[in-house]
């Protein structure tokens, strides 16, 4: 088999990156170790910047994020056990939308099958071969060594994926930070606290309410790194989030139906691209969930991506593929930033004294006093520009 751009992973870095190409006419083909049940059914992000939103509707599958996602103007952030508000729209001139992943994903796999792009499931085994120059992906399918030659791999795997691991050892530098916490995640179809986010931050750890609908909530609180689900009967998961979130969050109780928890972790290799080998989304960067970054950044990587692969096959220009990475990582960075700086402000940090505690709701009071902060809050949250 042959094909221009071999893509590993079919989770939002390789699907949107697939269907970019084949709007610029690239011929591309994806391989997933999981089938499309498991992609599709890991409930992960719930916020859409604007740009992500573009994207969608650049490739013409908007019409269900338009119809049943919750554009969001502001967020809102407890401190103190008081809340203020942060008009996003207001000092940004863009909004959010609440879509989850699933859903986006859903659009995205209807799409690869309207059009036939490529996407080969249950590939086990990937290899990638001569990356840095005539590179090829032999994988096993049903016992049976497939190969696919190809001029570009983009590894589109995720953080636990194998294509950074294809780079060599003294070839790249990776940047970490580890927290000392995860988060508890659960579902449950009741109808949300707010009619926007609201991010706490409570002497006893964050809480974040978001939704999926109007029907159906998603909660989150900070927990201990060796809690176990068992550990969070619902009864507990909702005492605590109602006094972390306080008085002005309405929350409606009832029987979860999804629970887990997630270590949380920043994360950079540099750089994103060795010969022919290209690195998006988690494969490449990892931000801790408070800032809503990650899909949106494996989004703006495939457009970074895309619009390079469209310039070399259409002019011959190879500058661009060369600054990809260079590109790419001047927005991760900013993004790694701003979710780190989030994270820092709103949870509560084993190692915090009194003082840290202290210089932590100082920076939130000025954060609700200050035009300035909050616009760069905002631009920050929406998403910066792609260049
Ligand atoms: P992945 O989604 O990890 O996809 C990688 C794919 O590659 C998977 O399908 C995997 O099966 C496949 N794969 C792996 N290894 C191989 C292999 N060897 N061979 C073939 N295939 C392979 N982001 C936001 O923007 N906003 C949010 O609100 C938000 N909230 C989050 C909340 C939580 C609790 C979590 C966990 C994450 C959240 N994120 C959020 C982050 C977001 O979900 C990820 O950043 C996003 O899924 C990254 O997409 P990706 O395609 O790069 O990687
Ligand atoms: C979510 O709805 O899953 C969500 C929302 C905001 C975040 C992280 C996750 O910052």
């Amino acid at each position: 088999m042959r094909t221009q751009v071999g893509i590993v992973g079919a989770g939002p870095a390789g699907l949107f990156l697939a269907h970019l190409l084949r709007q610029e006419g690239i011929a591309a083909t994806v391989l997933e170790r999981h089938d499309r049940a498991y992609v599709e059914g890991r409930v992960r992000a719930g916020v859409l910047e604007q740009n992500t939103m573009d994207v969608l509707a650049r490739l013409g599958f908007d019409q269900r994020m338009r119809s049943e996602g919750l554009v969001h103007e502001g967020v809102n952030i407890v401190s103190d056990a008081k809340m203020f508000r942060i008009d996003l729209a207001d000092r940004s001139g863009k909004r959010v939308v609440i879509y989850g992943q699933q859903e986006v994903m859903h659009d995205l796999f209807d799409a690869a099958n309207q059009l036939g792009v490529p996407i080969i499931f249950n590939a086990n085994d990937v290899k990638l071969h001569d990356v840095a120059t005539k590179p090829y992906i032999t994988w096993r399918e049903d016992e049976l060594l497939e190969r696919l030659d190809c001029d570009f791999i983009a590894g589109c795997d995720g953080f636990h994926g194998i294509s950074r691991d294809s780079i060599p050892p003294d070839a790249r530098t990776s940047f970490e930070r580890v927290y000392p916490f995860g988060w508890l995640g659960i579902l449950a179809d009741v109808p949300p606290a707010h009619h926007e986010l609201i991010y706490a931050n409570h002497l006893r750890g964050f809480a974040l309410a978001s939704m999926r609908s109007r029907t159906r909530s998603r909660y989150y609180l900070q927990c201990d790194l060796h809690d176990r689900i068992e550990d969070w009967p619902d009864e507990r998961f909702w005492d605590e989030l109602i006094l972390r979130l306080g008085p002005q969050a309405h929350i409606s109780t009832g029987p979860s139906f999804e629970k887990n928890i997630t270590p949380l972790r920043s994360f950079v290799t540099e750089p994103m691209r060795y010969g022919s080998l290209f690195l998006l989304g988690d494969a490449a960067h990892i931000v801790p969930p408070t800032g809503a970054k990650g899909l949106n950044l494996a989004v703006s990587d495939a457009v970074m991506l895309s619009e390079s692969l469209a310039a070399y096959y259409r002019c011959g220009i190879r500058s661009t593929l060369d600054s990809y990475s260079d590109r790419a990582l001047a927005r991760i960075w900013k993004a790694e930033r701003f979710s780190w700086w989030f994270t820092g402000l709103t949870h509560r940090f084993p190692e915090t004294d009194a003082f840290g505690r202290k210089m932590q709701t100082a920076e939130l009071a000025y954060l609700r006093q200050s035009d300035a902060l909050q616009t760069a809050f905002s631009e920050n949250y929406v998403g910066l520009p792609l260049n």
